[in-house]
C-alpha cells in the first residue's frame, strides 16, 4: 500500500487523471470524502501548503506539491519529478506604472512566501519588512498595506484585474512536484520507483 498526499483541486485531478491512465480504473474523491482507496493506493486530500508536512512526517509516502511551497517550507523531503502541472512565476508585483518602490528605505512587501520573499531581498541588499498574508495578496498595495507583493503569477489576470503588474521575476519556473518521504523511499523503493516510472511516461509523453 502506498499513501498518496494530493492538494485539493485541479492539482489532484490532474494527478488522479494520471493515475487513471497507468490503471485504466477511474480513481475520483467523494463528495467531500478525504480518503480514497483504490488498487493498492490511499490518496488523501490535504490541503496545497499541508502536502510536505504529510510527507516530511510519513504520514503519506509520496505526495504532489507546488515547487512554491515546497521551497517555502523547505522540509527534509525526496523531489522525484517535475510533474510539469500548475506552471506559474513567483514575481514582484506592483502598482501599475508606479516605480516608487525603488525609492523606499525599507520596502513593505505582502506575501504569503514569506521565506521565498526574504531570501530575494536579501540577496539584492534591499532591505525589506515582509508583511505575511493567507490570500488575496494583490490587495495589500491597492490600500497601502505594502508597497509590492511577492506571489505566484499564472495567466497575469488577477494583477491585471486589480491595476497590478509584474516589476521582476523571483522565480521564473514552478510547477507541481512529485515527492516522496526519505525512509519511504527505502521502505518502498521498488513500488515508488514503478510508479515514478510510469507516471514520468505520462507527464514527458
Ligand atoms: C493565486 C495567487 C494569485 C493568483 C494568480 O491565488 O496568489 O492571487 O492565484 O493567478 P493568475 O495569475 O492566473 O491570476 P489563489 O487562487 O491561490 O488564491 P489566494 O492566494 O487568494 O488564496
Amino acid at each position: 500500500m502506498i499513501t498518496v498526499a494530493l492538494p485539493k483541486g485541479r492539482i489532484a485531478e490532474q494527478t488522479l487523471d494520471i493515475f487513471k491512465e497507468i490503471f485504466n480504473e477511474d480513481f475520483q474523491f467523494k463528495g467531500r470524502e478525504l480518503i480514497l482507496k483504490k488498487a493498492g493506493f490511499t490518496f488523501l486530500n490535504v490541503r496545497n501548503w499541508d502536502v510536505a508536512t504529510y510527507v516530511y512526517h510519513q504520514a503519506a509516502d509520496i505526495g504532489v506539491v507546488g515547487y512554491d511551497v515546497l521551497k517555502e517550507l523547505n522540509l527534509d523531503v525526496l523531489e522525484l519529478l517535475d510533474m510539469k502541472l500548475g506552471i506559474c512565476k513567483i514575481c514582484v508585483g506592483g502598482i501599475k506604472g508606479d516605480e516608487s518602490y525603488k525609492n523606499k528605505t525599507e520596502l513593505k512587501v505582502a506575501t504569503k512566501l514569506q521565506g521565498i520573499a526574504k531570501e530575494y531581498f536579501s540577496k539584492k541588499g534591499i532591505p525589506a519588512e515582509i508583511i505575511k498574508l493567507n490570500g488575496s495578496i494583490e490587495l495589500a498595495p491597492l490600500i497601502g498595506l505594502s508597497d509590492v507583493i511577492v506571489d505566484i503569477v499564472e495567466t497575469g489576470t488577477t494583477m491585471k484585474e486589480n491595476g497590478l503588474e509584474v516589476k521582476e521575476d523571483v522565480l521564473d519556473y514552478v510547477s507541481a512536484r512529485l515527492i516522496a518521504n526519505k525512509n519511504s523511499f527505502v521502505a518502498k523503493k521498488p513500488q515508488i520507483i514503478e510508479l515514478y516510472e510510469r507516471i514520468e511516461e505520462i507527464v514527458n509523453k
